[in-house]
């Protein structure tokens, strides 16, 4: 089968290694695609927002299976696009009204009231009742917790400390510092736990499949210290994530989340992503993703022992069927090799050395560019390290050897990656 993914992350490198493993993959197309992913299939120029050109291409090229990796394309309506441009070609990826899960924060948390899945108690406000806003502030203890509503690149969540702060923050939200994406701003009850990634693929028909769970570390600094990032490192299994918790997770989130989508006429075929809480022992949802996660793709995929591809095709068709998913049961862990600088501003173009030298780990390719031959850094996250082990600190120890061979000006990387679980 021909098929094309959607992205150019480290989630694409790692969804592209793994497609590219089954038997069934006849052609596998990147767009774009990044300096890694040529390893796997093609890489084509081409934007995933671009849908006209997907359209063209997807024509030419006899493509039948188009896997989605990032949001953008799924919330500006892709699915939907192609339901009516080209309805045989099979999606892996919800229509819009499905994306609105990650594209609208607001939309999420009425979805998780109305089917009773467990969350923080919560309110949204809009300019005109910014006044109600400072209100409900007074009723919550701090930090707070505001989120823009829309899309905001990661950046459209703040925790504050003091109530001023948070009626401060509140008003410059609301007063567009996220554009039209903090039109609208959720605020609510801040949660004290450990997180976890729980990912799901589904069949749009009650079908689902629950992926190995991983946890994903955000910030720059060893310890959780500094600025929020795209995601540092990865580990999976999770401890915590044990099976009485996960039966948990499965009753009460996944299942009301799949069932709830269905009540909603809603056709969803792809990743649901699953941002949890353990709050003492209980899973409640934080955030809900359309998609997979980045880094925690970088382990998952390494944890999938069944071949995707079929997964895959039957999740587009509609009918996951009782087709398995089975999973290995090794540790695996991801180490982000960033750029000097990232999260902030960093430069680009810094000649990559020694990945020819890594044996140990899966190098998953994300902001890398060929360049006149060569391989450059291209943006913040640069490569995602990953390995297998018998247990956390083993797979950390192949991935921090591998972090080491390969070098760039600036790269920057975490040690201590899955030790907080230990
Ligand atoms: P989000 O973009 O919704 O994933 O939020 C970013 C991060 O903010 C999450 O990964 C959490 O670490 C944190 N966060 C969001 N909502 C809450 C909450 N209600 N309580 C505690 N932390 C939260
Ligand atoms: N690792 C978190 C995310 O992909 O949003």
């Amino acid at each position: 089968m021909k098929i094309l993914l959607l992205g150019s992350g480290g989630r694409e490198s790692a969804l592209a290694w793994k497609i590219s493993q089954s038997p069934l993959t006849e052609k596998l197309f990147i767009a774009p695609g990044n300096g890694g992913t040529g390893a796997y299939g093609e890489n084509v120029a081409i934007s995933p927002v671009d849908f006209q050109a997907i359209e063209d291409f997807v024509a030419e090229h006899g493509v039948e299976l188009l896997v989605v990796g990032n949001e953008d394309p799924l919330v500006a309506g892709i699915t939907d696009y192609f339901k009516e441009h080209k309805p045989g070609l099979l999606v892996v990826g919800p229509e819009r009204a499905g994306a609105m899960l990650e594209g609208s924060k607001d939309f999420a948390k009425r979805f998780m009231v109305e089917n009773n899945i467990p969350t923080a108690r919560y309110r949204s406000f809009t300019a005109e009742t910014i006044e109600e806003g400072y209100r409900f502030l007074e009723e919550l203890e701090p930090p707070y917790v505001l989120k823009a509503d829309g899309l905001a690149a990661g950046k459209g969540v703040l925790i504050v400390d003091s109530l001023d702060e948070a009626r401060r923050e509140l008003k410059e939200m609301l007063g567009g510092m996220f554009g039209a994406s903090s039109a609208t701003v959720v605020i609510e009850e801040f949660l004290n736990g450990i997180e976890c990634s729980v990912f799901v693929l589904t069949d749009g028909h009650g079908g689902y499949r629950i992926l190995p769970v991983a946890k994903d570390y955000k910030r720059i600094g060893e310890g959780d210290t500094g600025l929020n990032t795209g995601g540092m490192g990865a580990v999976s299994p999770v401890p915590f994530a044990d099976e009485a918790f996960m039966a948990k997770v499965e009753e009460r989130i996944v299942k009301p989340t799949v069932n709830g989508l269905l009540a909603r006429g809603i056709d969803y075929r792809g990743f649901i992503f699953l941002g949890l809480i353990n709050v003492g022992g209980e899973p409640m949802v934080i955030e809900y993703n359309v998609r997979m996660g980045d880094p925690e793709t970088e382990v998952v995929m390494l944890r999938i022992a069944s071949d995707l591809v079929p997964l895959l095709e039957a999740a587009a068709k509609g009918d996951l069927g009782d087709m398995p998913l089975a999973v290995d049961p090794r540790t695996a862990v991801t180490v982000m090799l960033v750029s000097g600088g990232y999260p902030g501003a960093y430069p680009k173009g810094k000649a990559i050395k020694g990945t020819e030298s890594v044996s140990e780990s899966i190098l998953f390719h994300a902001g890398t560019a060929v360049k006149e031959g060569s391989l450059v850094t291209s943006g913040g996250r640069v490569i995602a390290a990953s390995s297998y082990g018998v247990d956390i600190p083993s797979a950390l120890e192949c991935s921090f050897r591998s972090a080491q061979a390969v070098d760039f000006d600036g790269k920057y990387f975490r040690r201590d990656i899955g030790r907080d679980l230990l």
